[in-house]
């Protein structure tokens, strides 16, 4: 089995925010969980940047240099961005490089020997923000493009146009047959009901575009962005025998750009004869404080300077758990810096610590705790005349498979909070049997309770593979081998 995990390609008119960093984060969840799960070399991660767009020309003459120069510094920031916050991609795509540029040829030449191309006249409205044709039915109240709240500009073009018309039906008839197309559900619901609604010819190249990649049927044409784009999925792939990875894809994209995703794209891999991705995952959008990330509000916040005091760990998590993969919501600095303290700092960092401490201070930090009996379902320690039970135990596979469950569907945000329930779980244990006292009276019954505290530590290290990358490996030198605990660490320092 193989899979295949993509971003969406960036926009690279400006630097990075943690928007983009949330979407790249989230399928990099995946492509690890997944990497665990099958090995290394039956996953492919690929994320890149969308060159050939009108806003990159813009902002490059702003800061007045020359366009490939501008490029080059562009996507070599967004680059070492997703490298310094810890992705793991396997190639990074750009849609100004050749292997690109042949694929988008090869691609509008298949489209146009099927018939589905010709020749017409765009007379209408066009969102450079947005880069696409916009109808009056999608802007707002005041004539804007709801996206950008800035008007449309109003052109008239010699387009070549692509035949989505003819897509409606089989489009439908995929939705029909494949529950995973789109998920979740509401976007699912959104799109099938606008293809219902009546799909029209789309423009698929541009008179007027100053930069970009010609159609290889007419020199003086440049491709339209987003039909360019959606090729990176296929360019950015390793060529010939070693591309196993199509059409194993599951893209990764904002609730922003499912209808380029899910009708668009489908429809062109179905002219090209192209077997078509296997999953769109269309995640929400976060606000700060309330308002939309934006530079004129001044409230962008940057994923590198939150790693650079938290560490990309708690970047990671902090954004992952902050609302369910596929809703809307709310990052807030203070709830950021709550959550690291109370879960990472005072949750996990201290558990671990705390545990490892205690194995070396009541057993030499020796892992001799040969089973005690009688600790399959629970736990049972006597203090002084008191009995104290915990039902707890065994319920470890099942939380495993409760984990495992949650990223198999996407439920990212599912997955971190099984990881912090196992944690309050084991605080339990350690609350109640209280092994510090309990050595007093009852050392076996000490030695059950500790065995089975690092039996749970040891879960959440695994489960830190795919949540915490780079606390796991600190987390398991913790735990040692299989006769020593390691020596005891902060994972997550206490901050101002
Ligand atoms: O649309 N919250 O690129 P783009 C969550 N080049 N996610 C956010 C976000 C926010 N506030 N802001 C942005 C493009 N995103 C095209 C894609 S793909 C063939 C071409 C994320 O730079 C979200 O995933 O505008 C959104 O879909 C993506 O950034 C858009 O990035
Ligand atoms: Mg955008």
């Amino acid at each position: 089995m193989k899979k295949y995990f993509t971003t969406p390609i960036y926009y690279i008119n400006d630097k990075p925010h943690i928007g983009h960093a949330y979407c790249t984060l989230a399928t990099d969840t995946l492509a690890r969980y997944w990497r665990k799960k099958l090995g290394e070399e039956n996953v492919f991660f690929l994320t890149g940047t969308d060159e050939n767009s009108q806003k990159t020309v813009d902002a490059a003459r702003a800061m007045g240099k020359a366009i490939p120069e501008y490029l080059d510094e562009m996507a070599g920031v967004w680059r070492t961005t997703w490298e310094e916050i810890g992705i793991e991609f396997d190639d990074f795509v750009r849609t100004t490089e050749d292997r690109h540029i042949k694929k988008v040829h090869e691609i509008f030449q298949k489209v146009h020997d099927k018939g589905d191309i010709y020749k017409g006249k765009y007379i209408g409205l066009y969102c450079t923000g947005c880069e696409a044709f916009l109808k009056k039915s999608d802007l707002d109240k005041e004539g804007n493009c709801p996206h950008h709240k800035s008007p449309p500009k109003q052109i008239e073009e010699e387009n070549y146009f692509f035949r989505l018309s003819n897509y409606q039906k089989p489009l439908l008839d995929l939705y029909e047959k494949n529950p995973n197309f789109l998920q979740p559900e509401s976007r699912r619901n959104e799109i099938v009901s606008f293809i219902k609604s009546g799909l029209e010819d789309i423009s698929v190249s541009r008179e007027t575009s100053e930069f970009g990649i010609s159609l290889p049927i007419d020199e003086k044409h440049k491709v339209y962005v987003w039909f360019d784009a959606l090729i990176n999925y296929i360019s950015g792939l390793p060529e010939g025998e070693k591309n196993e990875f199509w059409p194993e894809a599951v893209h990764i994209i904002g609730k922003d750009i499912t209808r380029f995703h899910c009708v668009i794209w489908p429809a062109m891999l179905l002219s090209a004869g192209i077997p078509l991705y296997k999953e769109v995952f269309a995640h929400g959008f976060f606000t700060i404080d309330g308002q939309k990330m934006s530079k004129s509000l001044g409230n962008v916040v940057s994923p590198l300077e939150l790693a650079e005091k938290y560490g990309n760990d708690a970047l990671r998590i902090g954004l992952l758990s902050s609302f369910e993969f596929g809703h809307d919501g709310d990052f807030s600095l203070e709830n950021f810096e709550n959550f690291y303290h109370a879960k990472l700092a005072g949750g996990v960092g201290n558990l671990f610590n705390r545990v490892i401490t205690l194995t070396h201070k009541l057993f030499e930090g020796k892992k001799m705790l040969e089973k005690t009996g009688g600790f399959d379902t629970q736990i049972q320690t006597q203090r002084n005349n008191e009995l104290i039970k915990t039902e707890i135990y065994s319920d470890e596979d099942i939380t495993i498979d409760k984990f495992e469950m949650a990223l198999k569907n996407n439920k990212i945000q599912k997955a971190v909070q099984i990881l912090f329930a196992q944690v309050d779980k084991a605080n339990h244990i350690l609350s109640t049997h209280r092994p510090w006292e309990l050595i007093k009276t009852d050392k076996v019954g000490t030695g059950g309770v500790m065995l089975e505290l690092i039996r749970r530590l040891e879960i959440i290290a695994d489960m830190a593979e795919v949540l915490l990358p780079e606390t796991a490996p600190r987390m398991k030198k913790m735990l040692g081998d299989g006769q020593n605990i390691g020596q005891p660490e902060i994972l997550f320092a206490q901050k101002k």
